[in-house]
């Protein structure tokens, strides 16, 4: 796979001209100035933090009502590389039980599994009772990176596009609530986000060979989301969109938004009391 940075240039919040240089120890301040030129309103740390923290409370309602209901859900992240779906998983699971809620991020399928039925690696993973599952990435694979970088062929994308909507089906009639994002950002900010990537050590690892692509294939990815949206918003499972450029009121939209389409109530939990210590007066004895 070729990984042509040439082909990632600034063409937003910078010159028109401005030359890419990757030896420029410059660059990454660069970067970050403009990238502060295409947000300028950000939203205050302070209020930001406190949105989160009042939202994760209300997560944890949401957690005790799964555990005390056996409701099962699914949440599904998809969108382009970047867009934002790790971060606000990050979020969601940060104060939650990892028995409760977990995510699934499965890597490329393995020869064995390329010849398995294409659901079944992800049915393993679905949530029992009282469980919540967030997909990041999904069976959507398909209809995205397999379709755009030619992993699938196009008889197993139609075939995908059929099966989708029974798939799904079954699985909310099985009692499986199924909510699916879709993280959108706009070109700008992609690569902004990836020539952010480039410059920090901290996040190199996130820019794959796969990402480089989709800067190269964007307007195949645009088409494939376009053909997935067509095809697989249904009653039952609809997809919703997040504005994505704003990271922070992006996650802070998608968990309110993910709170208010379930209908938790708060459970009674009995008074905590920190039990008192059994004295055993043999034991004792020997340690005073
Ligand atoms: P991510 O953006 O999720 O961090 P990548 O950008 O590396 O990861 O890959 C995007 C998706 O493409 C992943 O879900 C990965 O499993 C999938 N993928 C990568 N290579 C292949 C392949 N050869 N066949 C099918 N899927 C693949
Ligand atoms: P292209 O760059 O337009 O030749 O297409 C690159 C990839 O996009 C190919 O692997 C195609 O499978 C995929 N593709 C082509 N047309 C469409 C379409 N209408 N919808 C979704 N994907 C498409
Ligand atoms: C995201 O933020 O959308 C994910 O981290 C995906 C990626 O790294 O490209």
């Amino acid at each position: 796979m070729t990984t042509d940075l040439d082909a990632l240039t600034i063409d937003e919040g910078l010159d028109e001209d401005f030359e890419l240089d990757l030896e420029d120890a410059l660059l990454p301040r660069q970067i970050a100035a403009a990238y502060k030129e295409m947000h300028p309103d950000p939203l205050p740390r302070r209020v930001y933090f406190n949105e989160l923290l009042r939202l994760q409370s209300e997560l944890i309602k949401l957690q005790d009502w799964v555990s005390a209901t056996r409701e099962k859900i699914v949440v599904v992240f998809e969108g382009r590389d970047s867009a934002g779906k790790g971060g606000v998983i990050k979020r969601i699971t940060q104060r939650l039980n990892p028995r409760v809620v977990r995510t699934v991020a499965l890597p490329a399928p393995s020869d064995r599994e390329k010849t398995q039925w294409y659901f079944q690696r992800y049915v393993p993973h679905l949530p029992a009772g009282g469980e919540i599952v967030l997909f990041d990435r999904s069976w959507y694979n398909r209809a995205g990176v397999e379709r755009v970088m030619g992993f699938a062929d196009e008889a197993q994308v139609e075939q995908f596009f059929q099966d989708v909507p029974e798939f799904e089906r079954m699985l909310v009639r099985s009692g499986i609530r199924l909510v699916k994002y879709w993280f959108s950002i706009t070109d700008a900010e992609q690569q902004m986000r990836f020539l952010m990537r480039i410059h920090d050590p901290l996040k190199q690892w996130k820019l794959s060979p796969m990402d480089l692509q989709s800067r190269v294939r964007w307007e195949a990815y645009t088409k494939a989301k376009e053909e997935m949206f067509e095809r697989t918003s249904i009653p039952e499972a609809p997809w919703y969109i997040v504005a994505g450029n704003d990271k922070k009121r992006a996650r802070l939209n998608c968990i309110d938004h993910l709170l208010g389409l379930i209908p938790y109530t708060d459970v009674e939990h009995a008074e905590i009391k920190l039990p008192d210590r059994i004295f055993n007066p043999d034991y004792e004895r020997d340690i005073l």
